[in-house]
C-alpha cells in the first residue's frame, strides 16, 4: 500500500505517513542493535517517508501529471469537484484496493514456482565433466552463483584456486544433497589466516538475506541489516540484529583434485 501510493499518488500523503510508521518499527525492531547507526537501513526510509509525509507531491509527481487532467483545462463544473474530505477517501478506497490487487499477484506467482529473490533451480546438480572450470562464484552472494559439481568424492562447491584468489567462493547446496545439508541454500567457503578452509550456509540468522564475503575486513556481512559474521570463530556474531552464528557446513578439502567437496 505504502509502495502503491507513494508512486501513483493516491492518499500520497497518507501512504508516506504510513511508510513513515513502517520504517519506524523496522527500525525499533529490525535494525536497533545496528552499529554503527546508520548502517541500518531502516532509518534513513524514516526520515524520507516523515519528509514526503510533511511537504506531499507539490505536484511534482510525475504519475500524477501524466493519468491526471492538467489543471490548465477547462474549470471543471462545481458539482464534478468533490469536497477535499471526499476526494481523500476514494483516493483511500482506490489505494487499499489496489494494493489487495498487487498483493494478490503472490497467489498466482507462487503457483508458477517464481520466486522474486533470484532464481532457484529446481532440478538437481549437472555431473561434473573432465576438465570443468572452476564451479563457484568467487565473490559476492551465492544468489547467482553455478550449481555445484557432484562426483564421486562428493559435491564439489569450489576449487581451491579460486579461494585463495579471492578469499572466499559463494555457491548454492544443490537439492539432490542429502540431509543434514540445508538442500537449496547459498553457501560460501572462506579461506582462514592459517590457510585452513571453512564453509557456512550463507543464509544470515536475523532474516534470511544472504550474506556476503567482505575480503576488506574478512567477515561475512549481511547487506540487508549489517550483521557481521566472523568466519575464523565459526560463524559468531561480531554486530547485528541477530545473535545467532552462521551454521557451518562440513567440507573436505581435495589437495590433490585442488577441489573443496561438501561432507555429507
Ligand atoms: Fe537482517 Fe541479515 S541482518 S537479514
Amino acid at each position: 500500500g505504502v509502495g502503491v501510493g507513494v508512486l501513483s499518488g493516491l492518499a500520497y500523503r497518507v501512504a508516506a505517513a504510513g511508510g513513515a510508521v513502517l520504517s519506524l518499527l523496522f527500525w525499533l525492531t529490525n535494525s536497533w542493535a545496528t552499529h554503527p547507526y546508520y548502517y541500518g537501513g531502516d532509518l534513513p526510509y524514516l526520515f524520507g517517508f516523515i519528509t514526503l509525509a510533511l511537504a506531499g507531491h507539490g505536484d511534482m509527481l510525475l504519475a500524477r501529471r501524466l493519468l491526471l487532467p492538467s489543471a490548465e483545462g477547462p474549470p471543471a463544473t462545481p458539482v464534478a469537484v468533490a469536497s477535499p474530505e471526499r476526494r481523500i477517501l476514494l483516493q483511500t478506497g482506490l489505494l487499499a484496493t489496489l494494493s489487495l490487487i498487487v498483493a494478490s499477484l503472490a497467489v498466482p506467482l507462487r503457483a508458477l514456482g517464481v520466486r522474486l529473490d533470484g532464481p532457484v533451480s529446481t532440478g538437481p546438480a549437472p555431473e561434473a565433466s573432465a576438465g570443468d572450470g572452476p564451479t563457484s562464484s568467487p565473490l559476492g552472494s551465492a544468489g547467482g552463483s553455478p550449481a555445484p559439481s557432484t562426483s564421486g568424492g562428493g559435491i564439489k562447491v569450489a576449487t581451491i584456486a579460486a579461494v585463495q584468489q579471492a578469499g572466499a567462493a559463494a555457491f548454492r547446496i544443490p537439492f539432490s544433497a542429502p540431509p543434514p545439508l540445508p538442500a537449496g541454500d547459498p553457501g560460501v567457503v572462506v579461506e582462514l589466516q592459517d590457510g585452513s578452509f571453512v564453509a557456512f550456509d550463507a543464509i544470515c540468522t536475523h532474516a534470511g538475506c544472504t550474506v556476503e564475503w567482505d575480503a576488506g575486513d574478512a567477515i561475512l556481512l549481511c547487506p540487508c541489516h549489517s550483521a557481521a559474521f566472523d568466519p575464523a570463530h565459526d560463524g559468531a556474531v561480531i554486530s547485528g540484529p541477530t545473535s545467532t552464528p552462521l551454521s557451518k557446513l562440513p567440507i573436505r578439502v581435495d589437495t590433490a583434485s585442488g577441489s573443496i567437496f561438501l561432507a555429507g
